[in-house]
């Protein structure tokens, strides 16, 4: 399962980075804001700061406007991802964008027959809002499962990108159902490592280390 960070916070991409376990990063217009940043400028640093993709996404609604926006962020770097909506022209714009051999995510998948469509469409990832989906009564983890079956069934190549995730459980569901990718917020992948048999191990061993009056080295 890839990792993707839900950030547009470089420090907190940068740190991740380091750990060698962050395959990517999602941004969203709110991450931007969130940020403070230019768009253009935050984006160019974020895809220094990864190999894998990093997603932006359009802001118009219409196709030709998603067009020209897209045509201003992929220029940014190559490893640009172009975010754009679940929308009959969001899944125009994706059309477009992958026969020219751009990466796209198609964000906003509250369905397994958005998500179908999305497939369709030649996106490289589809965004299932899992979190959102619990917020409002559904079952978010359903869903996952749901549209790995259908893209089994067809052998669709469109990666399910597991996105809204809220803490640790949503990434263990959605690596046992066979999710390729989860974008998370920076605490809840650095959350993932956490558990206290494990602190109260290493608190035990250096206690008794201690005891032997040794070093190493
Ligand atoms: C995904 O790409 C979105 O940026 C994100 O996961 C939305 O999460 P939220 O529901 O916590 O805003």
């Amino acid at each position: 399962m890839k990792f993707f960070a839900d950030t547009a916070d470089t420090a907190d991409i940068a740190d991740l980075a380091a750990t060698g376990l962050l395959d990517g990063v999602t941004t969203n217009p709110s991450l931007i804001a969130k940020s403070g940043r230019d768009f253009i400028e935050v984006t160019r640093e974020i895809c220094g700061l990864v190999d894998g993709p990093v997603s932006a996404e359009v802001v118009a609604l219409d196709h030709a406007g998603m067009m020209r926006e897209a045509e201003i962020l992929r220029k940014i770097a190559s490893n640009v991802c172009i975010k754009v909506p679940l929308t009959l022209d969001g899944l125009k714009t994706c059309k477009a964008l992958t026969g020219e051999g751009t990466m796209v995510n198609v964000t906003l998948c509250f369905s397994a027959n958005q998500a179908l469509l999305a497939a369709k469409a030649g996106a490289t990832f589809v965004s299932p809002f899992v979190g959102r989906h619990d917020d409002n009564g559904y079952d978010g983890m359903e869903l996952i499962s749901d549209i790995r079956l259908i893209y089994d069934n067809y052998a669709f190549e469109t990666q399910i990108l597991v996105a809204s995730v809220r803490h640790v459980m949503h990434v263990y569901e959605a690596a046992k159902i066979g999710a390729d990718v989860m974008t998370a917020p920076p605490a809840v992948i650095r959350a993932l490592v956490k558990h206290v048999l494990t602190d109260k191990g290493i608190e035990g061993f250096m206690a008794d280390w201690a005891k032997t009056g040794q070093s190493i080295g």
